[in-house]
């Protein structure tokens, strides 16, 4: 097995061509496939005939996989899994829905977050449900020195708060799509509103302490500087006042996702994608309810971000 990158666009990405998720990924490909992973940061591997088994084990490649700290929508065989999703049987979810739906590094809000994630695309929309990235070594690079020297060495606030149906990532949403948006929010947290008590996984998470984040962070394997962002969830600067910090997080964010340098990723079904959360941003962006999407996740373990 040879293995080849095709970019996926001009900032971030690619696709690797010559990988086979049915059978193990062994020695020089195995090698190979971690390289290309680091220089690209999102890798995609696409319409692979593969079973959760195969997608562990595929993730398995890239270091440890580690529990989701949420519980409630764990595969029902294979618990590493968590499953994404819109879909409903009998009245119930059957995976998460509505989440991610802003720009955000993953489980910032955590000691160790996590250092990939990695999807799969068993039930993929004909419209909609398509995953933004944004390279921040890219987005760092691009900083004036005076910001460069406003954030270095500094500290963000990260605060663990459900989010959900936000979709402040995506600027590309029409008027209608908007309204479809509201409309499916307003149903939401009116069923959420209804349901008698909060289940424990969720009055867990939302216990989370505050956690401080450096705002640029060096890569752990590349050596690379980044920005390490979390639209939503940063709610301050360590030390600085908060009407400076607030309007210069907002500042960081918009500045490090522009449109003309986002990587969309439209899903085909049994697309399979990882990326780097130490380099990269990313978000959800609307699925219509009548559109089915199922996505199967794992992320694997991180160490404290210097
Ligand atoms: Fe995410």
């Amino acid at each position: 097995m040879t293995l080849s990158a095709a970019p996926l666009s001009p900032h971030i990405g690619a696709e690797i061509i010559g990988v086979d998720l049915s059978k193990p990924i062994t020695g020089a490909d195995s090698a190979a496939l971690l390289e290309l992973f680091w220089r690209h940061q999102v890798i995609a591997i696409r319409g692979q005939e593969a079973g959760p088994a195969d997608f562990i084990r595929f993730a398995e490649a890239f270091g440890t996989i580690e529990p989701f700290f949420i519980s409630a929508f764990n595969h029902p065989e294979f618990s590493q899994i968590y499953v994404l999703s819109n879909v409903r049987r009998d009245g119930k979810p059957i995976g998460r829905d509505g989440a991610g739906t802003h720009w955000h590094s993953d489980s910032t809000f955590v000691e160790k977050p996590s250092s990939l994630t990695l999807l799969h695309g068993v039930t993929v929309p004909a419209r909609g449900g398509d995953t933004l990235f944004a390279n921040m070594y890219d987005a760092y690079d691009r900083l004036d020195d005076a910001t460069k020297a406003a954030i270095d060495g500094r500290r963000a606030i990260h605060r663990y708060q459900r989010k959900e149906f936000v979709f402040s990532g995506d600027r590309a949403v029409s008027a209608i799509e908007q309204t479809e948006i509201d409309v499916l929010k307003r149903a939401r947290l009116a069923e959420d509103a209804a349901r008698v008590a909060a289940s424990p996984t969720e009055a867990r998470s939302n216990k989370e302490p505050d956690r401080l984040q450096p705002l640029v962070r060096t890569h752990p394997v590349t050596g690379r500087k980044a920005l390490y962002l979390n639209a939503e969830m940063m709610v301050g600067i360590e030390g600085m006042a908060e009407e400076i910090a607030v309007p210069l997080l907002q500042r960081l964010c918009e500045a490090a996702t522009p449109q003309d340098r986002i990587l969309r990723f439209a899903w085909r079904p049994g697309d399979v994608i990882a990326w780097d959360n130490a380099s990269v941003l990313h978000t959800a962006t609307f699925t219509p309810p009548d559109q089915p999407r199922v996505m199967h996740r794992l992320t694997i373990e991180g160490d404290v971000p210097f």
